[in-house]
């Protein structure tokens, strides 16, 4: 008879969610399927809110990513109230998110991925975590929980709190950056430059030792999907939707965010709560394409920053085209971490930054906004709708993980049929099944708009009792 595995709950990914792998009569993998287990409507409960509440309203829908549907959904309304936002307020808006990209990566390469790479695929599960990085090298443990302080600490020193900060409002900012602040966060830029680098100088060698997981894991043709700036280059706030193919022909450029629905359309599947976006010009599912570190960095003519060129010119330049290897996201997000400083301290940097004006006030001009940034995971897409009133009479959502839905699936499937070769399954074949999903970093918490039980809190303890960094899973 045929036979399905399943892997519940998919383990050290942000949400909840497992795998099934089909096998046929001869142990033979036929499917796989990355199922999302719980799913609530947001959409359906902005209608008939006002619309300045959506941005602390959708940084609610995600206790991983606040920050990133903060940006989105502030500068959807920012289109609402017609505003150019004062400069300050941007590049203000522009660190926050910056921040937040820098804490996700690092939570994601650290603490859910390294163990992966530093501990060996085939290790014991029991101990194939950040306890277990902790005793085998203790440098990479502290670095990546250092690294992941540096973002959240720029976020609390720029928001207030931790967790949903409010500052970002439609027309800016709440509140000016302080002197003081700036000269706070610019002394955390050293430490930072050299655990970035530190990293990367570990990472890189250690590539080579996997070469049959970069061979499977999701390994294959698809076009990739990014903001660029007016030049080309990485733009993680604000810019034009570039699409390219797997040959790294450009298919679409500067498609300004009014034009999304112009390129994207999604999909539904009767098995899974996530929908799977496409590019409407190939269909579905031939208009396949991947966002988010590896597709950034795939799209861009150049990172825009010194260090973080160099370390991407290293990782492409092997390639004539797109990195296709789905394994490399990891490679990725450490070169965006570097990025991330480069330009964190740029903006720190420039005198505008201690601006007043931090705030344009406005009525509601428009009946529609859409905000489109790169969260950590990829392309962020809120679109709003509202009536003379302001109230919001339909959104859409389109979010980062769920670009990626398609290519993920095929991800598992790819590597299920490699690695669960007959009959004989092994922890260490599974396991790999589940980094194929690592890879991509998906949250599940704001694919499915979970409601954010926590079914995992891992809690760091040092010695005196302290905890030095806890991770939390819904
Ligand atoms: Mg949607
Ligand atoms: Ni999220």
């Amino acid at each position: 008879m045929p036979r399905t595995i399943t892997i519940d709950p998919v383990t050290r990914i942000e949400g909840h969610s497992k795998i099934t792998i089909h096998v046929d009569d001869h142990g033979v993998v036929t499917d796989a399927r990355f199922h999302t287990t719980q799913f609530r409507g947001f959409e359906k409960l902005c209608e008939g809110r006002p619309f300045y509440e959506m941005p602390s309203l959708m940084a609610r829908t995600c206790g991983i990513c606040p920050v990133s549907h903060l940006i989105a959904s502030s500068k959807a309304c920012d289109q609402i109230l017609a505003v150019k936002i004062p400069p300050a307020a941007e590049k203000l808006r522009r660190i926050i998110n910056l921040a937040q990209i820098i804490q996700s990566h690092a939570l994601s390469f650290f603490h859910l991925s390294s163990p992966d790479f530093l501990l060996g695929l085939d290790f014991d599960p029991a101990r194939r975590n950040l306890f277990g990085v902790l005793e085998a090298n203790p440098q990479a443990a502290r670095d990546g929980i250092a690294m992941r302080k540096f973002g959240q600490r720029i976020i609390e020193m720029l928001g207030g709190k931790r967790i949903h900060p409010a500052w970002v409002v439609p027309g800016g900012v709440n509140e000016p950056l302080t002197e003081e602040r700036r000269t706070a966060i610019l002394a955390m830029i050293p430490e930072a430059y050299e655990i970035a680098e530190r990293t990367l100088a570990w990472f890189e060698p250690m590539v080579e030792h996997h070469r049959e997981e970069i061979l499977t894991f999701a390994n294959f043709p698809t076009m990739f999907l990014a903001l660029v700036n007016d030049r080309g280059q990485l733009d993680f706030y604000d810019g034009g939707l570039r699409f390219v193919d797997a040959a790294g022909n450009i298919v679409a450029d500067h498609v300004p965010p009014a034009e999304y629905a112009e390129h994207i359309a999604e999909a539904v599947e009767p098995w899974t709560f996530m929908k799977f976006p496409y590019h409407q010009a190939f269909g579905y599912p031939q208009g396949i394409y991947r966002v988010g570190p590896l597709a950034r960095l795939n799209v861009i003519s150049a990172m825009g920053t010194p260090r973080a060129d160099d370390a991407w010119r290293r990782m492409m330049q092997d390639e004539r085209g797109p990195v296709l290897s789905s394994f490399h996201y990891h490679w990725a997000r450490l070169i965006e971490i570097l990025a991330g400083v480069e330009r964190i301290e740029r903006l720190l940097r420039d005198p505008e930054i201690l601006s007043r004006h931090v705030r344009a006030h406005a009525e509601p001009n428009r009946h529609e906004g859409i905000g489109i940034s790169e969260a950590p995971r990829g392309t962020l897409i809120h679109h709003y709708w509202v009536d003379d009133e302001g109230l919001v009479t339909r959104a859409n959502l389109i979010i980062a993980t769920g670009h990626n839905n398609l290519a993920m699936n095929r991800g598992i499937l790819q590597a299920a049929k490699h690695y669960l070769d007959g009959r004989k399954i092994t922890e260490g074949a599974l396991n790999r099944v589940e980094a194929v999903i690592r890879a991509f970093d998906p949250c599940l918490s704001c694919s499915t708009h979970a409601a954010g039980q926590m079914a995992l809190d891992v809690s760091l303890v040092g010695p005196g009792g302290e905890i030095i960094d806890r991770v939390q899973r819904d």
